[in-house]
């Protein structure tokens, strides 16, 4: 069933399996950090358009991804690439007042919205817990919008406790 970025919930009627990224997923990749930037825009309207921000910012991803042990894993329905996320296994604290060594960070997580709620998101969460472990990480980290209250649900269902708030008040 094909469905567009805003149809309604699509019934699984493929396989789905969690893979390593390739080079052929470049624009399904690209449509996918689009889709989360313009989700998270609508939180937080300063956010850049996913479209102004998308292809450098895979730049970026990749780059980190090679400096910090990373990997994108995507989730695939019988061939059409319904969400990502990339995992860096080793993240190095650099301040002073941070724990000594490194932890392992989601950067980035999102399914498409009509492939939501089928367990996709937290088959992807678990991939990248599992290449953490793999890799020696002994902590995994997340950021989130506090008001993301979906992303909050996932993680705290998949074992994930609140570690760090910011405050923010208009001025
Ligand atoms: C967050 C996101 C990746 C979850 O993906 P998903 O495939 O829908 O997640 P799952 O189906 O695996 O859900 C796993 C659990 O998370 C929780 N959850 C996820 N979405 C939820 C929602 N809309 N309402 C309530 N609980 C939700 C539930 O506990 C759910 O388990 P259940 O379906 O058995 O109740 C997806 O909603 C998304 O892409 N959101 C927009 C981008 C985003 O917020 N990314 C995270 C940025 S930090």
């Amino acid at each position: 069933m094909t469905r567009d970025l805003t149809g309604e919930r699509a019934p699984m009627s493929g396989t789905s399996v969690v893979r390593e990224y390739g080079p052929h997923d470049t624009s399904a990749l690209r449509a996918l950090v689009s889709e989360l930037q313009d989700f998270e825009r609508r939180i937080e309207p300063r956010l850049r358009p996913g479209a102004a921000m998308a292809e450098s910012y895979m730049a970026g991803l990749h780059r980190r991804c090679r400096d910090s042990k990373g990997q994108v894993f995507v989730a695939d329905v019988s061939g059409t690439v319904v969400g990502f996320v990339c995992v860096l296994a080793r993240e190095v604290f650099t301040e002073l007042d941070d724990p000594v060594g490194s932890c392992a960070v989601v950067t980035d997580l999102v399914v498409l919205p009509s492939y939501r709620r089928q367990g996709i998101g937290r088959s992807l969460l678990d991939r990248a817990e599992t290449y953490a472990r793999a890799a020696g990480a002994r902590e995994l980290r997340i950021g989130v919008l506090a008001r993301n209250v979906d992303a909050r649900r996932l993680y705290l269902d998949a074992a994930f406790e609140p570690y760090h708030e910011t405050f923010a008040k208009p001025l």
